[in-house]
């Protein structure tokens, strides 16, 4: 974890963010890095999944990087397509729930690729496909596998996508359509967010490379492969490397290279994208003392900014704002932070050893920019993103 970088460079900056917490600060340098590293380490083309962060000023930047979305609503599509930097051919959608209305808004915005989650919804897309357009299938495989990831409760089972066994029939009917040149065909499958075990992308992605040799098997060809999103980003615990996560599904590439020398292959990263980038910075309002615990109440809440730590227990490692290096040896708290509703739950962190602290310190909340989304709970509004 890069504390002190993010602090210098938190309060270097601070006179852009100091009247406005709660705010969330991008740093657009270490964004555009961890773009490119993901350019550089998966080999294929990076799609960002935009559900994970839509602040439009963090997606004008990822499109100036040459990076469409992955769309999951058709009001982020509408979005996103107002936007000058907006290229209709880079971006996929997904949504297990879509309907025939929302379908023909989105092929009328010029989206070609979808995501297919169900037969239902493949029925709904071949009865109103207009012909005009050759459109992307993305057959969603649901490869079985089940992860247990005892930091964050991702991983049980999500009903999404089809199982191996349904997907080849799927793929085995969808075929002759793509011979006859009305559609491209692709399989597409993303396993969990914050996929933290080297073990489990290499069984994923190995169980994705037997599937297209059975694909080739029955000849049947695909022209694209999606490895979703699952990128981890460091929390509390060591994370494995980016670079070797590469590697790892390079190898399965490198099998279905050798099926289909054609194949093109995308990558839907979220949070290893923009999470590491951001912080949120919350104003300390009051300090009290709660029996022998000392409680730092906030002036943003988990419902505004961060509902993923009541739904996965994802708690954000936090530091005090004016980070030195000094701070180590000052006289340190162990502190209860509280968010800033009467709700028994509005609790950021427990347990945090702090410098001491006062009303009106900074706490900068770390590596912040993933699924920071917030509710309408007591008519709070979410905290503005201020690129620095
Ligand atoms: C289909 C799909 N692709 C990509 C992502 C992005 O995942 P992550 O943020 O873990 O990279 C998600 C997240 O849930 C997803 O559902």
């Amino acid at each position: 974890m890069d504390e002190e970088r993010i602090g210098s460079f938190l309060l270097e900056s601070k006179t852009s963010w100091e009247e406005e917490s709660a705010c969330f600060v991008v740093d657009s340098r270490k964004l555009v890095e961890n773009i490119n590293a993901l350019k550089t380490f998966l080999k294929g083309e990076v799609v960002y999944s935009y559900k994970t962060n839509p602040d439009l000023r963090v997606a004008e930047i990822v499109s100036s990087q040459g990076c469409g979305f992955l769309f999951s609503s058709v009001e982020e599509l509408e979005n996103i397509s107002k936007l000058a930097c907006f290229e209709k051919n880079k971006n996929i959608f997904q949504s297990p729930s879509l309907t025939k209305k929302q379908f023909l808004t989105i092929r009328e915005i010029g989206i070609t690729r979808f995501v297919v989650d169900s037969q239902d919804q493949l029925n709904l897309m071949l009865e109103n496909m207009d012909g005009n357009e050759v459109i992307e299938l993305l057959i969603r495989i649901n490869t079985g596998i089940k992860v247990n990831n005892p930091e964050l409760s991702y991983g049980e089972d999500s009903f999404l996508g089809f199982p191996l066994s349904e997907a080849i029939e799927v793929l085995k009917k969808l075929n002759p359509l793509r011979e006859e040149g009305k559609i491209r065909l692709g399989i597409h499958n993303h396993l969990i967010s914050q996929n933290t075990y080297l073990d489990m992308w290499g069984k994923n992605t190995q169980t994705m490379a037997d599937f297209v040799d059975d694909l080739k098997k029955e000849s049947i060809t695909i022209d694209v492969v999606d490895f979703g999103g699952g990128y981890p980003v460091e929390y509390f615990h060591i994370i494995p490397e980016l670079s070797d996560i590469g590697r790892i599904i390079y190898k399965a590439q490198t099998r279905m290279t050798s099926a289909f020398p054609n194949l093109k292959y995308v990558f839907e990263p979220g949070r290893k994208l923009v999470g590491e980038s951001v912080t949120l910075i919350g104003k300390i309002a009051h300090i009290k003392k709660f029996h022998d615990t000392q409680v730092a109440v906030l002036s943003c809440s988990l419902y505004n900014c961060s509902i993923d730590t009541l739904i996965v227990g994802l708690f954000l490692p936090v530091i005090k704002l004016d980070y030195k290096k000094d701070n180590n040896k000052l006289k340190k708290e162990i502190y209860v932070i509280r968010g800033s509703t009467p709700d028994s739950l509005d609790i950021f962190s427990r347990g945090v050893d702090l410098p001491q602290l006062k009303s009106g310190d900074y706490l900068a909340f770390l590596h912040a920019g993933a699924y920071s989304f917030g509710s309408d709970f007591i008519s709070l509004s979410k905290p503005k993103h201020l690129i620095v």
